[in-house]
C-alpha cells in the first residue's frame, strides 16, 4: 500500500484524515512538498474516497479506540517512515495526536493537558485556571440534578445544555426555562460512542449560562508555544432551541480593536489546553458592548470549509501553516491580498426524505449537495441537516454574504 519514500521529503502522519480539513491539508501538503500518510482503521479506510486514497503515501492500520494499541501501531509506523510531523485532523484524536508526537520526539501539542482539547468538562477547568474568559457552568449527570443547578439560579436562564465530548451541536439546546431540562439533558447525555471510529465519549452533560451576542471563530497556529492569529471568521446559525452554524463569512466586519481582542483570546484559549505546536479552532461570542467570551476551542483546523473561506478572502492557508508548525516551521500567516467570501448552508425546514435539492448557479459562486435523492434528512437541530452549501467570493464581505443569501433564497429543498 506505501509508495516509495522519496528520501529528503518531509512526511507528516494524520490521525484521520476523513473529515472537512481533509481535502486542505492535502492541497497544502502538495504545495509545500510534504508526503502526507494516514492512521485510521481499516473498516473506516474502506470508505475512503478514491482523491484521498490516491493523495496518501501511505496508511497505518490500526485501531483508534484502542489508544494504546494506536499509539503502538503508529510509532512503529512512524519510525519506519521517517516522519517528521503529526497532525490530527479530527476534533475527538487530537489528544492521540499529541501523545505520539511526544513519543516520537517531534514538536506537538502538551500531551498532558491535550484532553482539555476535546472534552468541555476539563476544557472549562483549563479556562479557569488560565483566566480564559468562559460562561459558568455545571456538570451533571441526571436531569434531577439538572433541576437542581438550575433552581439554585447560579447560572439563570435561558441555560445552555450540551455533551462533554461532541460536535456539530449534537446535543446542544438552548433552554428557556425548566420545562425543556428533562429533553435536553437527555439529548445531551445519550452519546456513548462516536462512529465512525467508535471511540468511547464522556456522557456527562453540562450546563451553562447563556451568553449573548454575535458570534466569530478565530483560529490560532502554535509555533514552539507562540501564537500567530489566523483571521477572524463572523459565523451565523439558528436561532431558538437548537443552534445550527448557518453560515461563515470573511471578514468578520468588525473594527480592528475588537478582531485583536478575538485573536487575543482564542490564542489564550488555544495555549490554555495545550497547544503548543499546532493550530486551534476557537470559537467566541461577543456580548453587546462586552469582551469575547470562548464557547470552545479545538486543536485541530476548522470544519465547515472554513479553510477556504479565509484562503479566499485573505490568501492565508491554514492548512499550510498547520503543516508547517508541526513540522517545526515557522507559519505562513499574513494575508497576501483583501478580498471577501460567505458560505452559506442549506437547510430543509422539516425532516423527511429528500425528493430534490437544486442550487442555482450564480457567477461568483460555487456549491455543492451534501445528500442524495431518496436520503432520509434530521430536522435541523444539528450540522447533519444541513442539506448543501453555497460559497460566494467577491470584493466586499456584504457583497459575498448578499450573493450567497440571493443563491441560497433561489435554492429549493423539497422533503416527504
Ligand atoms: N454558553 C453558550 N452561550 C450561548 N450560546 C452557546 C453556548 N454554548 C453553545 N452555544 C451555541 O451553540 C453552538 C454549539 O455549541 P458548541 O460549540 O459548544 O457545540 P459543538 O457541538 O462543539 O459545536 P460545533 O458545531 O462547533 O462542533 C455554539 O456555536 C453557539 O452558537
Ligand atoms: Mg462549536
Amino acid at each position: 500500500m506505501d509508495s516509495s519514500d522519496e528520501p529528503g521529503m518531509t512526511g507528516v502522519m494524520v490521525i484521520e484524515p476523513m473529515g472537512n480539513a481533509g481535502p486542505f491539508l492535502v492541497k497544502a501538503a502538495a504545495r509545500l512538498g510534504i508526503r502526507l500518510y494516514a492512521a485510521t482503521d481499516e473498516r473506516v479506510h474502506a470508505g475512503y474516497e478514491p482523491w484521498l486514497t490516491r493523495s496518501l503515501a501511505g496508511v497505518c492500520l490500526t485501531e483508534l479506540a484502542d489508544t494504546a494499541r494506536a499509539l503502538d501501531d503508529m510509532e512503529a509506523y512512524c519510525r519506519a517512515h521517517r516522519i517528521a510531523g503529526v497532525a490530527a485532523c479530527w476534533e475527538l484524536l487530537t489528544p492521540l495526536a499529541a501523545s505520539l508526537a511526544a513519543r516520537l520526539g517531534l514538536p506537538g501539542n502538551d500531551p498532558l493537558c491535550a484532553k482539555a482539547a476535546r472534552n468541555k468538562i476539563a476544557m472549562a477547568e483549563a479556562f479557569r485556571a488560565a483566566g480564559v474568559p468562559a460562561p459558568a457552568q455545571a456538570v451533571v449527570a441526571t436531569a434531577e440534578q439538572a433541576h437542581d443547578v438550575a433552581a439554585s439560579g447560579r447560572l439563570g436562564w435561558p441555560l445552555v445544555v450540551k455533551p462533554a465530548e461532541q460536535g456539530g451541536s449534537w446535543g446542544v439546546s438552548v433552554v428557556a426555562g425548566p420545562d425543556g431540562l428533562d429533553a435536553a439533558v437527555a439529548a445531551a447525555g445519550r452519546f456513548t460512542r462516536a462512529e465512525p471510529h467508535g471511540l468511547p465519549l464522556d456522557s456527562r452533560v453540562l450546563l451553562q449560562s447563556y451568553v449573548p451576542g454575535e458570534e466569530f471563530s478565530a483560529d490560532t497556529v502554535v509555533h514552539e508555544g507562540v501564537p500567530h492569529p489566523l483571521p477572524v471568521v463572523r459565523k451565523d446559525t439558528t436561532a431558538g432551541t437548537y443552534r445550527v452554524e448557518t453560515g461563515h463569512s470573511c471578514p468578520a466586519g468588525l473594527d480592528p480593536r475588537t478582531v485583536r481582542a478575538i485573536q487575543d483570546t482564542a490564542a489564550r484559549a488555544a495555549l490554555a489546553v495545550g497547544v503548543r505546536n499546532g493550530v486551534a479552532h476557537t470559537e467566541v461570542k461577543v456580548p453587546p458592548g462586552g469582551e469575547p467570551i470562548v464557547i470552545e476551542t479545538g486543536a485541530r483546523l476548522p470544519g465547515d470549509n472554513i479553510c477556504e473561506i479565509v484562503e479566499a478572502a485573505t490568501g492565508v492557508s491554514e492548512a499550510n501553516a498547520y503543516l508547517q508548525a508541526v513540522t517545526g516551521q515557522v507559519p505562513h500567516t499574513a494575508p497576501t491580498h483583501e478580498a471577501a467570501a460567505a458560505l452559506l448552508f442549506l437547510l430543509p425546514d422539516r425532516a423527511g426524505v429528500v425528493e430534490e435539492v437544486v442550487i442555482p448557479d450564480v457567477p461568483g459562486t460555487h456549491s455543492q449537495i451534501h445528500v442524495r435523492p431518496g436520503q432520509r434528512v434530521p430536522e435541523p437541530a444539528d450540522s447533519s441537516g444541513r442539506v448543501g452549501h453555497v460559497v460566494a467570493r467577491a470584493a466586499s464581505v456584504d457583497e459575498a454574504r448578499r450573493l450567497a443569501d440571493q443563491v441560497i433564497a433561489d435554492s429549493r429543498v423539497k422533503v416527504s
